[in-house]
């Protein structure tokens, strides 16, 4: 049995005033088996993470850098996050991919410096909408996970989340077969390159994944839980997509 995951990724919202969105989730939540992480953004790290201890609120950092300190004006290291209070970081998501010219080589090296600082890396991987037209999803999903997932990756240290690009906050899903067809292929892969290990490995999907739509979602075979974007900022709505995920 996986330990699922609710994540949420506030992207480049919040501020002080947000944190107060998570209290609530502090007292309704905890069943075992569902983890549940919040990934504010950089600033709030390290006061979102005085305000869950000794919850079951986990917080992640959003990116990281591949080096542990150095010149790199604006960055942040995996080892700042988790000095910060941070558990996890999500590396390679879509938008770094696309707004910071990412590659899989440079995700892979974020998800090594990530493991080393003692975080479990959320890696990120997703087809665009032209590349999903071309028949070339399962194409680019293999590639990306064989490139962006090191070798030391285990089930403690990384969770993979499919996030179809064209997904993401758009509103729009793709059907649960779809969704299947993915997770299938990527736990078959992982089981193929990590044996056992591939096979304890958390898959979330992710791309406007709500409380209307969780459960079914929750239901699809290899779905271990989510990353939410859009649906993470409002409390209400977060708390519907946990209560889904422990009732999956
Ligand atoms: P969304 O974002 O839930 O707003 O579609 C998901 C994500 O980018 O992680």
């Amino acid at each position: 049995m996986r330990t699922k995951l609710a994540a949420g990724n506030w992207k480049m919202n919040g501020i002080s005033a947000a944190l107060a969105e998570i209290d609530a989730l502090k007292i309704d939540f905890g069943a075992p088996g569902v983890e549940i992480l919040v990934c504010p953004p950089a600033t709030l790290v390290d006061r979102l993470s005085q305000r869950v201890q000794g919850s079951p609120v986990m917080v992640g950092g959003q990116d990281c850098h591949e080096n542990e300190t150095g010149a790199h004006t604006g960055d942040i290291s995996a080892r700042m996050l988790h000095d910060a209070g941070a558990s996890h970081v999500i590396v390679g998501h879509s938008e770094r991919r696309a707004d910071h010219h990412e590659t899989d080589a440079m995700v892979r090296a974020k998800t090594e410096a990530a493991i080393a600082a003692d975080l479990v890396a959320v890696v990120c991987l997703g087809e665009s909408e032209a590349e999903r037209d071309a028949g070339e999803t399962l194409a680019v999903i293999g590639r990306q996970l064989a490139g962006s997932l090191p070798d030391s990756a285990t089930a403690a240290t990384v969770v993979i989340a499919y996030e179809p690009i064209w997904a993401i906050g758009t509103g729009r899903t793709p059907t649960l077969d779809q969704i299947a067809e993915v997770h299938g292929y990527l736990r078959a892969e992982l089981v193929r390159r990590f044996g056992a290990e591939g096979d304890a490995m958390r898959l979330l999907y992710g791309g406007s994944v709500k409380p209307a739509n969780a459960a079914e979602i929750f239901a699809v075979p290899d779905v271990d839980g989510a990353l939410v974007g859009g649906a993470s900022l409002k409390a209400a709505d977060f708390g519907g997509i946990i209560r889904a995920l422990e009732q999956a």
